[in-house]
């Protein structure tokens, strides 16, 4: 039951985020809003305790950053052997050409690694840690919790897998984004994968000259992997979709759109004709993926 007081705050809320845009009554404004930060339109660098100890994460708040505004949120996964700063540059979700509305988090993987494949440090949840972490920004920050997004590269694409595969930690997302996924925790069928609701929006880029995680399945560094579009298809009957249509590009890209909920491309493939294992940056011949990821997610919101 909501108390007088409560009632009072949302009435409040509501006039503040109706006197910024009238569109934004949706928006749900996280603890951090009202906050203020010395560090709008630059990054700086954080570490707290969870799961696997000290744990850093680089954050970019955008120039536009307003504390009484909820800002959608990205967090954004390296690859094996990566760092926030390396994921950063990759990503470009901290140059304001590409990103500028979303607070963008890059989190450091225990010894770089996340968790899933053999080669992660054992006894690590990095979906603890994922929650810590996003409570944690919440927090801090003026967050708008009907969008929050998880975007990843390789072991780190994969890992974003792992998350929307959880019942405990996927839901807190509108939308997962992976790159060259390496789908360690997914592999044979969906005994491992309980999204805790249908359907979730998500977007795979997956190069078939892929000689780390191969396009057509078999074996990574860490352990079986899945054929890609083995995979998506388990997507396309976990997300309820009727059918896909595919488009091609040019440059040896192609996309295809599965129709699911009556969404057109609520799930997302790129396939890259002879792309290898690498995130397609924006110096790519063939794509520059961060600005479809940006687009993607700004189509999905958690109701
Ligand atoms: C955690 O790691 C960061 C980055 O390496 C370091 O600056 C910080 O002092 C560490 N904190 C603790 C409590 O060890």
């Amino acid at each position: 039951m909501l108390t007088n007081a409560a009632v009072s705050f949302f009435v409040l809320a509501s006039a503040v985020l109706q006197g910024v845009d009238g569109l934004t009554i949706q928006k749900r404004g996280s603890a951090g809003c009202g906050k203020s930060h010395n560090f709008i339109g630059e990054t700086r660098d954080f570490s707290f305790e969870s799961s696997g100890g000290n744990r850093t994460y680089r954050i970019f708040l955008p120039s536009g950053y307003d504390v009484n505004n909820p800002q959608p949120l990205v967090i954004a996964y390296h690859g094996s052997g990566g760092t926030p700063s390396a994921i950063e540059s990759l990503t470009k979700f901290s140059d304001e050409s590409i990103n500028s509305k979303m607070v963008a988090v890059y989190p450091a993987g225990v010894n770089g690694n996340w968790q899933g494949p053999t080669y992660a440090t054992p006894g690590v949840s990095d979906k603890v840690f994922t929650t810590d972490l996003v409570n944690r920004i919440k927090n801090n920050y003026c967050i708008d919790e009907s969008r929050v997004y998880a975007a990843g590269q390789s072991n780190g694409g994969g890992f974003v897998n792992t998350l929307a595969c959880s019942p405990e930690h996927g839901g807190q997302f509108a939308a997962f984004a992976a790159s060259s996924a390496a789908l360690y925790t997914d592999v044979t069928g969906d005994e491992t994968c309980h999204p805790s609701r249908s359907p979730l929006p998500f977007l795979e880029s997956h190069g078939t000259g892929d000689t780390t995680i191969p396009y057509e399945g078999g074996t990574g560094r860490g352990g079986p992997i899945p054929a890609i579009p083995e995979w998506l298809s388990r997507w396309s009957t976990r997300n309820k979709c009727t059918g896909s249509s595919t488009s091609e590009l040019g440059n040896g890209v192609s996309l295809q759109e599965w129709t699911c909920s009556g969404e057109k491309g609520l799930l997302s493939h790129y396939k890259l004709e002879g792309h290898p294992h690498a995130y397609p940056s924006e110096s790519d011949a063939q794509l520059f993926l961060s600005p479809k990821i940006i687009d993607f997610f700004n189509r999905h919101k958690k109701s």
